[in-house]
């Protein structure tokens, strides 16, 4: 169990659902402040309200979409504006277009790479300073499992996860010794309801149960790795063997196994 964060607080992005809303949840419960985004606004009110009666903390939210480019300058013009000093950056929102390559719009496949690579980047270049000033930050990325397994066939997702995971462990290299500390959390299939905004929920429902997670076993498992100042998280035992193995093959079966490999995360 991670220290107590009260006084501290967390900016995390992707709150309205799935692992977002368990990381709010969890570092409520911890005394942080909590500053929610995401774009279904009353979703994060209803959580904030709730936050603020059970746990005594102040809650604060920003409906945005980050796959606008001005995103992230409207995030830090709220927070200046609310007074909100960010020590701890969630950035978890994020989703998977199902479509092939080109059969996908450009706009889509462009927001895919904007709200998971561009505002996640930018995010921590404009809050990273500040922590480093104080001398104190946390920053979890959410990549996935997908950034260790086999590219999958006319998926970006792959490598944009792939992309988080490598900028995690490049920034913490630079700013640890600042005390501020990044890690990537790479989970495997989480109950959420990503499988449903991606349309592969019939798919994904024949997979075992021990293939899954829930959202706040994945949300613990990323928040204790952060406060230990572990880069990469890969939680469970069954994600930890699967992403392990899958560095070891060699590179023409990695790309054998990832064009029979339709399923992702
Ligand atoms: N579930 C899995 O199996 C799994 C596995 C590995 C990694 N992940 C990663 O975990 C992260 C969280 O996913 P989840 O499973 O919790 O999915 P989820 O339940 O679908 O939640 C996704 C969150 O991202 C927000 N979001 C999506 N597009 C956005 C946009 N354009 N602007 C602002 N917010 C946006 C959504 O909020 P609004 O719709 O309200 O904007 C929602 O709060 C993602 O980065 C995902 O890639 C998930």
């Amino acid at each position: 169990m991670p220290a107590s964060l009260a006084g501290r607080t967390a900016l995390i992005t992707g709150a309205s659902a799935g692992i977002g809303e368990a990381f709010a949840r969890l570092l409520a419960a911890q005394g942080a402040n909590v500053f929610l985004v995401a774009r279904r606004e009353e979703r994060l009110r209803a959580l904030a309200d709730e936050l603020e009666q059970e746990h005594g903390i102040r809650a604060e939210v920003c409906a945005v979409d980050l796959s606008r480019t001005e995103a992230v300058r409207e995030i830090v013009a709220t927070a200046e504006r609310m007074r909100l000093d960010i020590d701890i950056l969630v950035n978890n929102a994020g989703f998977a277009a199902s479509k092939n390559f080109l059969s996908s719009e450009w706009a889509e496949l462009s927001a895919e790479m904007q709200v998971m690579m561009g505002t996640v980047t930018e995010l921590i270049h404009r809050f990273a300073p500040a922590m480093k000033a104080r001398g104190y930050g946390r920053i979890i990325n959410l990549a996935s499992l997908a950034a260790f397994a086999p590219t999958a066939p006319s998926m970006l997702y792959t490598g944009i996860k792939a992309f988080v995971l490598n900028i995690s462990e490049a920034i913490d290299m630079e700013l640890k010794p600042h005390g501020v500390y990044v890690t990537a959390l790479c989970p495997g299939f989480t109950w959420s309801e990503f499988h449903d905004v991606q349309g592969t929920r019939e798919l994904t429902d024949r997979l075992p149960n021990f293939m899954w997670q829930d959202a706040e076993t994945v949300a613990r498992a990323g928040l204790d790795a952060v406060m230990a100042g572990r880069p990469v998280c890969v939680p469970g035992a069954v994600n930890k063997t699967l992403a392990f193995t899958s560095r070891l093959l060699p590179e023409r079966m990695r790309y054998q196994l990832g064009k029979v490999g339709k399923m992702v995360e």
